[in-house]
Order: structure tokens, then C-alpha cells, then sequence
């Protein structure tokens, strides 16, 4: 079903209100999921409540947090987020980079111990959104591996995501590169799964590391894995984001003593600085333009798909959903209702909010 996506966010606001979650904060977390749904990521929109609702049941995420300042020493701000919902943690704490950052040219934002962060763009978008750019390299924890290293047949890393977000000439069209480091996002291939597909493109590793074309090999125990994006380059990314966010904010690493109990945690290495105290924008901003009309002119190999820069599928997305309405599969649906009954929601309810 498609459902507007206004309707959408009410029902997000009201399952995260039941968790006792009070001020602007239902609102931020609904806002962030929706967004991301609008911006054609649903592995990171509202699909991940029921999640969320499952790990506030289990006492592993904590409404109502305010981040706890570990050190603030410019160029660095170290962040605690409490195992708050990673929305609003990680939004409370790159509010505070970003005004560093202008302040100061520069802040170097290690935050730690949120809940799931969602869609890792969405701060890189606050720090354009501020005429600032900035990098990002966020790891996971509190859960089993999915990524096998290059040259390894298991799983030993997430889905560690990276962005670097950089504004161009256009306010409208920032260079927004946002993107898991395997090869292809675990919400794709449980789509496959739901449809009974394969996933081809040796994407996919079974349990005993030999490549598969089956997505289920990701759904069972022991699990197979997901290769990381662009072999050993990729794979190095995927450490770095480790090694940047985990060993370094105090909230830990993907190693055997931090995979349970079956939550998600994120921790972020964040660089956000004003692009302005290295070149004059008079001069950069024409260089920018320059060069992506330069690069964007490539004669597209395939007539009718032109060549585009980081960012433009999300907004042709945006555009297109919040028009037609944001596609829920009947899976996703039963389960965010399922979610809000165990919070003493009723169906009812929940369906006349989407209706
Ligand atoms: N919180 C977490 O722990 C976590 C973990 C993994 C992924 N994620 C999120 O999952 C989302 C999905 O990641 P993904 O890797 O599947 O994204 P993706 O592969 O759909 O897109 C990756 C990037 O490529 C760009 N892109 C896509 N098509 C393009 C084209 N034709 N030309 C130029 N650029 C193009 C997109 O704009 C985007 O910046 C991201 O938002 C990420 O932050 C979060």
C-alpha cells in the first residue's frame, strides 16, 4: 500500500510516544525515518520501529536522553549518548559540532553508545544544511557480524557506514555520498528473501564461505555473509570505520566480546568543518560547479539513465514519494502494528492514523 507520508510520521510519533518518549523527540525520530522512507531508503525508515520498540521492551534503549558531554576541548567534542534513540542522540550531538565547527572552523565529533543512528546522511545533511561539509564513519556493535573481511569466508565487520557531505554551488543539490560498506544493504537482501529471489553478482557468502546466490544464508544460524563494496578497498573502509568510531569513542569495536545481546549500537567518528576557512567561496563555489557539470556531462552509457552525483537519487525520490505516498509492504505493516499492540496500542487505532 502507499501511504502519505504526513500519516506516516503520525503513526511513528504515536509508537514512539508509547515508549514514553516525551518533548520534540517522537517528532525527531519520526521526522528521521520518514525521511529516510521519502529519500528511498526503507532498510532505514519506518521498518526499523518495530525494532526499536522490541529493543525499548528488552530495556536496551532508554527514551528521553540527553547526550552527556565527555570532553569538549576544540577542535574536540567527545559524546556519550546513553543508549538514547540514535535520532535524536546523534542529532543533539552534531548540533552542537555544527556550532563548533562554525565557531571554530573545525570540531572533530567522537559520539558513542547510541542506539541504531538510522540513516547516516541525515547528519551529514545538517552540516551542509549549516553551509559546513563534513565526514562521518559510524561502526556497530551489540550484534553478530555480516561482512566478511577481503580474502576472509566469515563475517567479521557490519555494515559500517561512511558520508562525506560537501555543499556545491547548488544549496538545493549538495554532494551527499551516503552508503553502507557491503557490497549490498542487509534491507535488500531480505527483500530478495521475502520474494523468494536470488541475490546474483557473487554478493553473497554461505556459512561455510563459499559464494551463494541464496539471501537465506542470512537469516539462519550459522550465518553466511555479505562481501564488502569494492573488494579490498572497500574492506579497509569498512575497518577504518572501526578504528575511527569504535576504538576510538571509549564505545568499542565489532570484536567477539561486544556481539550480544542482539541490539544495535552505534558509535560515529565525525569531522565537520567550514569549507570557507580553506577557500575563498568566491572562487570555490564556480570550481565546484565547474567541475560537476564537467563530470556530470559524461555522454551516459545509457541514454536514458544520466549521469548524476551522490545525493540525486535521494532527492528525485523525495520528490516522487512525497507525492504518490511512501510504499509499505504488508510485512512491514503487520509488524509496526504488532509492535504498537505490545506498547497497548490498539490496531484500530494505528490504521485510522494511516487511513
Ligand atoms: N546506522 C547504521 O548502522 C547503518 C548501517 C549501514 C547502512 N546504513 C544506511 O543505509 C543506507 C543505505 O546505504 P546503501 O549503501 O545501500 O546506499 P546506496 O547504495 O543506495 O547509495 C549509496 C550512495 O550512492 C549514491 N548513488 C546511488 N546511485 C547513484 C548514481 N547512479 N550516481 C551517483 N551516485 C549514486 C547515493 O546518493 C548514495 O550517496 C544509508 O543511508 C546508510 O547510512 C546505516
Amino acid at each position: 500500500m502507499q501511504i502519505d507520508h504526513q500519516r506516516l510520521r503520525a503513526v511513528c510519533r504515536a509508537i514512539v510516544a508509547a515508549t514514553g518518549s516525551t518533548g520534540e523527540e517522537p517528532d525527531i525520530v519520526a521526522n528521521h525515518l520518514v525521511e529516510a522512507n521519502l529519500k528511498g531508503h526503507d532498510s532505514h525508515g519506518l521498518g526499523m520501529l518495530p525494532r526499536y520498540v522490541g529493543l525499548f521492551n528488552r530495556g536496551l534503549l532508554t527514551p528521553n536522553q540527553t547526550v552527556e558531554i565527555v570532553a569538549d576541548a576544540p577542535p574536540i567534542l567527545h559524546v556519550d549518548g546513553r543508549h538514547g534513540y540514535g535520532q535524536a542522540v546523534a542529532r543533539q550531538a552534531m548540533l552542537l559540532a555544527v556550532d563548533r565547527a562554525r565557531a571554530g572552523g573545525a570540531c572533530i565529533l567522537s559520539l558513542r553508545n547510541c542506539n541504531h543512528i538510522g540513516r547516516v546522511g541525515t547528519y551529514g545533511e545538517m552540516a551542509v544544511d549549516a553551509g559546513l561539509a563534513s565526514l562521518h564513519f559510524v561502526n556497530a556493535t551489540g550484534h553478530v557480524p555480516r561482512v566478511a573481511p577481503y580474502g576472509g569466508s566469515d563475517a567479521r565487520l557490519p555494515t559500517n557506514p561512511m558520508v562525506i557531505a560537501i555543499p556545491t554551488a547548488d544549496d538545493k543539490r549538495p554532494f551527499v555520498l551516503d552508503m553502507a560498506t557491503a557490497a549490498i544493504a542487509m534491507g535488500k537482501v531480505r527483500v530478495a528473501k521475502n520474494k523468494g529471489e536470488t541475490v546474483e553478482g557473487d554478493l553473497l557468502l554461505d556459512p561455510q564461505g563459499r559464494p551463494t546466490t541464496d539471501p537465506n544464508v542470512m537469516f539462519r544460524r550459522p550465518i553466511g555473509a555479505l562481501r564488502a563494496f569494492g573488494l579490498h578497498k572497500g574492506y579497509g573502509i569498512s575497518l577504518a570505520c572501526e578504528l575511527l568510531a569504535g576504538a576510538f569513542s571509549g564505545g568499542g569495536t565489532i570484536q567477539p566480546e561486544r556481539q550480544a545481546p542482539d541490539t544495535i549500537v552505534n558509535n560515529m567518528f565525525a569531522l565537520v568543518f567550514d569549507p570557507a576557512r580553506l577557500a575563498d567561496p568566491g572562487w570555490s563555489k564556480p570550481e565546484i560547479d565547474k567541475v560537476v557539470a564537467y563530470v556530470t556531462g559524461s555522454p551516459p552509457a545509457d541514454p536514458s539513465a544520466p549521469v548524476l552525483i551522490a545525493g540525486d537519487p535521494e532527492r528525485a525520490m523525495h520528490a516522487e514519494r512525497t507525492a504518490k505516498g511512501v510504499p509499505v509492504d504488508p510485512t512491514t505493516w503487520e509488524e509496526i502494528l504488532a509492535a504498537g499492540e505490545t506498547l497497548g496500542l490498539a490496531r484500530g487505532d494505528i490504521e485510522r492514523m494511516a487511513a
